[in-house]
C-alpha cells in the first residue's frame, strides 16, 4: 500500500487524438503497475470553452470508454468524472483566494486561449489552473504526468500549496512532475513543426483520431508531408520523417535509433506503409474494445457511480482538512 499516488486528467472535447493517446494515454495504461492511479475525465475545465451540452455527455461517457478499452483498470485504480465530485467546486473556491492575479496573468495557456476565443474569455478561463491545483492536491498526489504545455500549471499548483501549507501546517502535498520513460511528442502529420492537435485540423489529413476508421488513419500516414530527401533518418532538418520515426517508436516500443534501423535503405512508401500498418494494428484491438465497452451502458454507469464513490472519499477528506484550517465549519 506504499505506492505513490499519480494524477492525471484529460478533458473529453472530442475523440482524442493519436497524439493524446502517443503522449498521455498509452503511458497511463503503463502506470498502473508502479502507482495508485486517479484518471479524472476533465469536463469542469472543458466548460472553460463553449460546448453543446448532449456532446459534452456523449464525449465524457466516450472518454470514458476509451480509457477502460486501452485497459485501465476501474477496480484497482480510480476512474472518475471531475464533475460528480463535488469537492472539486469547493477547494477550487478556497483555492482562489490564494492565487494572485498576477501569477495567473502570466499563464501562456490562458493569453493564448484568451487570445484564441476573444468573444469569451471567461473568469473560469481564467482560473482554470486554480481547479487544476485543486483537482491534484484533493488527492495528495505526489506526480503528475505532464506535457510542455501543463508544466506551468503543475508548477503555479505547487506554488499554491506550498503557500497554504506555509500559513496552516501540512495540508497538500507537494506534487512532482513525472515524466514517462517513453514518452512521445507527436507532430502533425501535413504540419510537423507544430504539434498535433485538434486546433490544428484545418486540414483533416494533420490529425489522426484514435476512433478514426483505420483504412483511413492508413491513409492519412501514407499522405504525411515528407521532404525530397530519400533517406529514413531522424534530424531537426526532416520533421516530417521523424515525426513518423517517433510515432512509429511510440507504437512499437522501440527507440529511434531502432526504428531507424529496421528502416535502413527503405524508401519512402515502404517506410509509411509499415508506419501505417503498426499504427493500425496499435489501434484496431481498442476499438474493438471500444465498441463493445460503449454498447454496454449499465456497466459504464457503475464504473462512473463507483468512480465517482471512491474520488469523493479521499478528496472529501483533504476538503475536510482545509475547510477546519480556513475556519469553516466542521461538517
Ligand atoms: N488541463 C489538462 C489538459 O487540458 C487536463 C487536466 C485537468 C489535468 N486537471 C488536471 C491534467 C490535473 C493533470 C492534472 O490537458
Amino acid at each position: 500500500m506504499d505506492k505513490k499516488v499519480i494524477y492525471s486528467a484529460m478533458q473529453p472535447s472530442g475523440v482524442p487524438s493519436l497524439g493524446n493517446y502517443l503522449g498521455a494515454l498509452k503511458n497511463w495504461k503503463n502506470l498502473q503497475d508502479e502507482f495508485n492511479c486517479i484518471f479524472a475525465m476533465a469536463n469542469m475545465h472543458a466548460i472553460t470553452v463553449r460546448q453543446d451540452p448532449s456532446e459534452l455527455k456523449k464525449n465524457t461517457r466516450n472518454l470514458l470508454a476509451l480509457f477502460l478499452a486501452i485497459g485501465i483498470d476501474p477496480k484497482e485504480h480510480i476512474v472518475y468524472v471531475q464533475s460528480d465530485v463535488r469537492a472539486h467546486a469547493e477547494m477550487s473556491w478556497i483555492l482562489n483566494c490564494y492565487t494572485y492575479m498576477g501569477e495567473l496573468q502570466r499563464m501562456t495557456q490562458f493569453k493564448d486561449k484568451s487570445a484564441k476565443h476573444e468573444d469569451n474569455i471567461n473568469a473560469g478561463l481564467f482560473t482554470y489552473p486554480v481547479l487544476m491545483a485543486a483537482d491534484i492536491l484533493l488527492y495528495q498526489a505526489d506526480l503528475v504526468p505532464v506535457g510542455e504545455d501543463q508544466r506551468q500549471h503543475l508548477e503555479i499548483t505547487r506554488d499554491i500549496a506550498e503557500r497554504f501549507n506555509n500559513i496552516y501546517g501540512d495540508v497538500f502535498t507537494i506534487p512532482e512532475g513525472y515524466i514517462p520513460k517513453v514518452g512521445a511528442r507527436i507532430m502533425g502529420l501535413q504540419n510537423p513543426e507544430r504539434k498535433m492537435s485538434k486546433s490544428e485540423s484545418d486540414n483533416p489529413n494533420n490529425v489522426i483520431y484514435i476512433l478514426d476508421d483505420l483504412n483511413n488513419i492508413a491513409n492519412k500516414i501514407k499522405r504525411a508531408v515528407t521532404d525530397s530527401d530519400t533517406e529514413v533518418r531522424y534530424g531537426e532538418d526532416k520533421p516530417g520523417i521523424s515525426n513518423l520515426l517517433n510515432i512509429y517508436g511510440a507504437v512499437t516500443g522501440k527507440s529511434i535509433e531502432e526504428a531507424e534501423a529496421d528502416f535502413k535503405g527503405a524508401n519512402y512508401g515502404e517506410f509509411k506503409k509499415c508506419v501505417a500498418d503498426a499504427v493500425v494494428e496499435e489501434l484496431r484491438p481498442i476499438q474493438e474494445r471500444f465498441k463493445e465497452i460503449s454498447a454496454d451502458k449499465e456497466y459504464l454507469n457503475t464504473v462512473m457511480a463507483e468512480g465517482a464513490e471512491r474520488a469523493s472519499k479521499i478528496a472529501d477528506k483533504t476538503l475536510a482538512k482545509a475547510r477546519k484550517k480556513v475556519g469553516f465549519a466542521v461538517r
